[in-house]
């Protein structure tokens, strides 16, 4: 097998794809899957794709990223992820892919919470993000090896030469001259989550060992409208486009009580929706429920078949029933602090870009759909710049594998109990005496000895509450009460 490449990407979603996608056809370039290559998040996103519909729209598109960001957001990467964006959705259909049109053949725009105008695209109806990952993969012009576990950064003298990896039972190094980390968030660290069983934090934690900034990691945010009840790892996100075209959140008395939380109900902020869920619930005890009724079965079926179908399976019939929801885990907005070009200041020949990385565009909290979109700005600018700056020069130096056992006996109990702990004290309301419990049982986990796998979660875990002790007012999705409740 190949061990040594011009670029290694290491990640299968739209941020490594589309990285892909920009590199020209004579470099040698290698994709690393974790798994499949649709366990990511690309994959299971729903609603779309923000992007300004018309150019005078760009401006009106930063301020509401910047409002939802609660004052966090890095201005320029905003102004640069809005301003690049219609040229990059342009880019996408000039190659082919179908976005949702009307009859006439208009590209369809619909609404989402905190957007002031329609602006985001879809495919699929609701299956933006399959549609999307189908034909990146489509279009994929290098190899790809599947199953393959990244577990540790080759970092020499402030520079990167390549990753370690775990395939086929065996752990050896992949060299190239310029690596991309494009692999996903943190998801799997929470006990109730929307994402792909596969995105569980290693690169962070590694990042973590290699003392790699982590920017903002106390920015998770919870999406409000989710099946949790579901028995599934990954559980079944109802998007918000549901709620953007009619859809009400209610109680079990039929109140729509998110309008005593924000005069904008249901199209607040995700981090307001999500606090009235928990307030509410907590409050009164009453279930809380989707209640899709307002939709037209046929129109249902066609614009959201895969909720529809999704629901279906599991004992819903939409758009009669109700369904019950509460919030999950949903995004990462902190993660590796990069420039504009994903490029970090302390180690050369590496990019991080999309949900594993912070360039600021999300700030406090992320607007719906800006992620494919940052994911696809930001790829096409580690394209060029890798283009731009590619040199064969760079030095051969060789890694020695180190002896790494990456689970060992009773991990799995560990495991379970961290997405607990981090459900209970990193979630949607945190106390600061539970975040301080948390990191205490954190550290008494890191003196086990355990697997690698787990230690770089609880690595990950680690910087989370630490970041959110840190922060000692609420702001966006960080949401830390007053009063103590342990
Ligand atoms: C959704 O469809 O609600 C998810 C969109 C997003 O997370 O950006």
């Amino acid at each position: 097998m190949k061990l040594n490449y011009d670029v290694l990407i290491v990640g299968s979603g739209v941020a490594g794809l589309n990285t892909a996608m920009h590199l020209p056809e004579d470099k040698d370039v290698l994709v690393l899957s974790k798994d499949y290559a649709w366990e990511c998040n690309t994959f299971f996103a729903q609603g779309g794709i923000a992007v300004a519909s018309d150019k005078e729209d760009i401006p009106l598109h930063v301020k509401d990223t910047l409002n939802a960001g609660a004052g966090h957001c890095n201005k320029e990467a905003v102004e640069l992820m809005c301003s690049e964006g219609p040229k990059a959705i342009k880019d996408l259909i000039d190659s082919g892919f179908q976005f949702d049109t009307d009859e006439k053949g208009d590209l369809l725009y619909t609404k989402e919470a905190a957007h002031s105008t329609n602006r985001i695209l879809h495919a699929g109806g609701d299956a933006t993000g399959r549609e999307l990952h189908l034909f990146l993969m489509e279009s994929l012009k290098f190899p790809i090896l599947y199953n393959t576990q990244v577990i540790d950064l080759l970092i020499k003298d402030d520079i990167c030469y390549g990753v370690e990896v775990f395939h086929d039972d065996k752990i050896f190094n992949i060299y190239a001259k310029k690596i991309v980390i494009a692999s996903g968030g943190v998801g799997s660290l929470y006990e109730y989550h929307t994402n792909s069983r596969t995105i569980s934090a290693d690169i962070h934690g590694i990042c973590c060992e290699h003392g790699i900034e982590l920017k903002d990691m106390e920015m998770m945010q919870f999406h409000p409208t989710v099946f949790v009840q579901s028995t599934a790892v990954r559980k079944q996100l109802l998007s918000e486009a549901l709620r953007g075209e009619g859809a009400k959140v209610v109680d079990e008395d039929g109140k729509r009580f998110l309008f005593d939380y924000d005069e904008r109900g249901e199209l607040s902020p995700r981090n307001v929706v999500s606090e009235a869920l928990y307030e509410h619930r907590e409050k009164t005890g009453k279930a809380i429920y989707l209640d899709v009724s307002s939709f037209e079965t046929e129109h249902f079926k066609k614009r959201f078949p895969s909720i529809y179908f999704n629901m279906k399976n599991l004992g819903f019939n939409l758009p009669e029933d109700m369904i019950p929801i509460f919030p999950a885990f949903h995004y990462a907005i902190g993660g590796v602090k990069t420039n504009f070009d994903a490029k970090i200041e302390t180690i050369k020949d590496i990019y991080f870009v999309g949900e594993v990385a912070s360039v600021g565009v999300h700030g406090a909290n992320r607007l719906a759909s800006n992620s494919l979109l940052e994911g696809l700005v930001y790829s096409k600018r580690v394209a060029n710049d890798i283009t731009k700056t590619f040199t064969c020069k760079k030095s051969n130096l060789v890694f020695t594998c180190k002896e790494v056992t990456l689970v060992k006996d009773g991990d799995k109990t560990l495991k379970n109990e961290l997405r607990n702990l981090m459900w209970q004290s990193a979630g949607i309301v945190r106390y600061e005496e539970k975040l301080k419990k948390a990191l205490n049982r954190v550290e008494e986990m890191l003196e086990l000895s355990t697997g690698k796998l787990i230690r770089l979660r609880l690595l990950t875990s680690r910087i989370i509450i630490q970041s959110a002790l840190r922060r000692k007012k609420s702001l966006g999705a960080h949401y830390i009460r007053g009063e103590n409740k342990v």
